[in-house]
């Protein structure tokens, strides 16, 4: 197993990764936790045994499940089946499940214990990773949240294996993002690649190192939504048949024209990130029937447009946020994107 420490001084954890990194999870539990609410969702067929005491709770499947309802729900069940501090939340799923799981854990009795068993590719390289928990509002996505650090996250690679290509397809975008922020090889390209768990892990580790140096996202952190304000629009727009990670991937192409627009890069980055999105069979363009005015003015109301549209760049110093981009500037990449 690869072990990748999230160092957060007294919130600290580990990160393991390899295949049948779910079968460690009675030793990773926290010292002394007496049973195990385990959370899943019914289509997910990852088993665990936490080696104590424990119960399954379902949660539902999809966005709409992502809302107070289901929380309010869990915690209620949790209750009645008598949770307590002393106990931990176990999440087994991808990021809607340690997500939901995650905030109910961090609010229910003040705050229990919780540990992730990441169960897809996007859930093992972003969403299990860097304590942000949350639902949505029927008035947005990922309103109501806190910071809950898991104490342990288990990111089983021999279970990716029986994720549909989609959702495969849905990890590789956000896999193709770390390349622009320090994965310098290609690593695995294929879920069956021999160099999977070791990707992940490097994914893992460039996460985790920007978590540590700002947990609360007071800066440093943003750049970790490396292509997501295109991403973003794309998803709430809600017209496109796109999954997260492949929205991500228009918005790293996207991200670089804009760049290079801006100055900040030149030709060879935006084919270099033309050629590594689309080397993972990412899509490159933008979806047919997108329209530029309602793209900008969707991308206006992203959490980091405080002032003026705000954008994650890549630059002479890296990626960084950048502030106040000329709208006129942005329109026009978005016109001339293929
Ligand atoms: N849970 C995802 C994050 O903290 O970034």
């Amino acid at each position: 197993m690869i072990v990748v420490p999230v160092d957060l001084g007294d919130r600290s954890y580990d990160v393991v990764v390899g295949e049948g990194a779910r079968h460690h999870l009675a030793a990773v539990l926290p010292v002394g936790a007496g049973r195990a609410a385990i959370v899943t969702q019914p289509g997910i067929s990852v088993t665990v045994d936490p080696g104590c005491e424990s119960e399954v709770f379902f949660i539902g499947d999809g966005e709409e499940a992502k809302s107070m309802a289901t929380v309010e729900d869990l915690c209620r069940q949790w209750s009645r089946w008598g949770l307590t501090r002393g106990d931990v939340v176990v999440a087994v799923g991808g990021g809607l499940v340690t997500d939901v799981a995650g905030f109910a854990a961090s609010i229910y009795h003040r705050g229990v214990p919780v540990v992730f068993v990441a169960t897809t590719l996007l859930g093992q390289i972003d969403a299990a990773i860097g304590g942000k928990t949350g639902v949505n509002l029927p008035e947005g996505k990922n309103l109501v949240g806190s910071f809950w650090q898991p104490s342990c996250v288990l990111c089983d690679t021999e279970v990716l294996r029986t994720l549909p290509e989609r959702e495969i397809r849905n990890g590789f975008g956000e896999l193709a993002k770390y390349r622009f922020l320090g994965l310098d090889t290609p690593g695995a390209t294929t879920i069956e690649d021999p160099l999977l768990a070791e990707t992940v892990a490097a994914c893992v580790g460039i996460k985790a190192a920007v978590v540590a140096a700002d947990e609360r996202e007071a800066g440093r952190r943003a750049i970790l939504n490396y292509g997501h304000t295109l991403a973003h629009a794309l998803e709430i727009d809600g017209g496109f048949d796109l999954r997260h990670g492949e929205a991500v991937a228009i918005g790293l192409v996207f991200a670089a024209r804009l760049g290079r627009a801006l100055g900040r890069v030149d030709d060879a980055a935006v084919a270099r990130h033309e050629s590594i999105v689309g080397g993972y069979g990412l899509p490159t363009r933008l979806p047919s029937g997108a329209t530029v005015g309602s793209l900008v003015s969707l991308m206006g109301r992203d959490k980091k447009a405080i002032d003026g549209l705000t954008f994650v760049l890549d630059g002479p110093d890296g990626v960084e946020t950048v502030p106040n981009v000329d709208t006129a500037v942005v329109a026009r990449v978005l016109e001339e994107m293929p």
